[in-house]
């Protein structure tokens, strides 16, 4: 197998719908199941389709370069196969990476764009060093444990302080997932350049939410998002209080409700 080749996803149905499907992609290192709850909210008759990126969850890992513009191709790829080809994109964080290289390579395909938790700028150096490292890490050792530290990262202070049972859930997650796939998918957003100029050279219309309380992408990478889009009036930004970087598990109704209105904003 080349290591050129598209990377596999996985699509999960978790909603059955018609018209204009909702495709949720997820963060790291993580898969589509923190999703699921945001799905419950979301109204019905919503088509909702969630990708495992490259060796999360149902994905395998296959021989392929590692790249953010890689999953949002094999995405789009999927979902041409099931005839799907104008979907509203949203994704946390590493999803939001994968939805902005897909508004940037497949902009016929995405009709409304969601960024959860998320940024456009690139890594700095040290940053980038850094999940070079974790990556060789969690290869060598074979383990997570490079990342097993982002199950309180990933949620905001009240979710740590109140709801044990989550930060447990959070964990359980991330143990499930392959060593492998957390290195090829560091080594991913390691790569990825600024996609700054995307979000501004993008037509649609764009949702950006932010826990208040996340510590990975704060607030103010949240409003940069939005003076960066094309129409910064139009770009709504949905603070979610009492959650962090996991905003979409925190709070999935308001994050639901978020992406039901963006949904709206191209059928109705
Ligand atoms: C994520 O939640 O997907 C990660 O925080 C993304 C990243 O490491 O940049």
């Amino acid at each position: 197998m080349s290591p050129s080749e598209t990377p596999e996803v996985v699509l999960h149905d978790l909603r059955a719908g018609d018209g204009l499907p909702l495709v949720l992609v997820h963060g790291f290192p993580l898969d589509h199941r923190m999703w699921d709850e945001v799905a419950r909210f979301l109204p019905d008759g919503l088509a909702v389709v969630a990708p495992d990126a490259p060796g999360f969850g149902d994905a395998l890992l296959t021989e392929s370069e590692p790249s953010i513009e890689g999953i949002a191709d094999a995405v789009a790829e999927a979902l041409a196969a099931r005839g799907v080809e104008r979907a509203v994109v949203a994704g946390m964080s590493m999803g939001g990476y994968v939805a902005l290289a897909l508004a940037e390579r497949h902009p016929g395909l995405v009709a409304a764009l969601g960024l959860v938790d998320t940024k456009s700028v690139a890594d700095a150096p040290e940053a980038r060093d850094n999940r070079l490292r974790i990556a060789d890490e969690a290869e060598r050792t074979g383990s997570v444990a490079p990342v097993r530290g982002m199950r309180e990262a990933l949620l905001g202070e009240t979710s740590r302080a109140t709801r044990p049972d989550l930060v447990a859930e959070v964990g359980a997650w991330i143990e499930e997932q392959r060593p492998e796939a957390v290195a090829w998918a560091q080594r991913a957003m390691a790569s990825r350049p600024d996609r700054t100029a995307v979000l501004a050279a993008y037509g649609g219309p764009v949702s950006v939410v932010v826990g208040v309380e996340d510590e990975l992408t704060p607030i103010e990478q949240a409003e940069h998002l939005v003076e960066s889009s094309h129409d910064a009036s139009e770009a709504a930004l949905v603070l979610v209080p009492d959650a962090g970087h996991l905003a979409a598990v925190e709070e999935p109704e308001h994050v639901a409700g978020a992406l039901a209105r963006l949904h709206a904003r191209v059928t109705r």
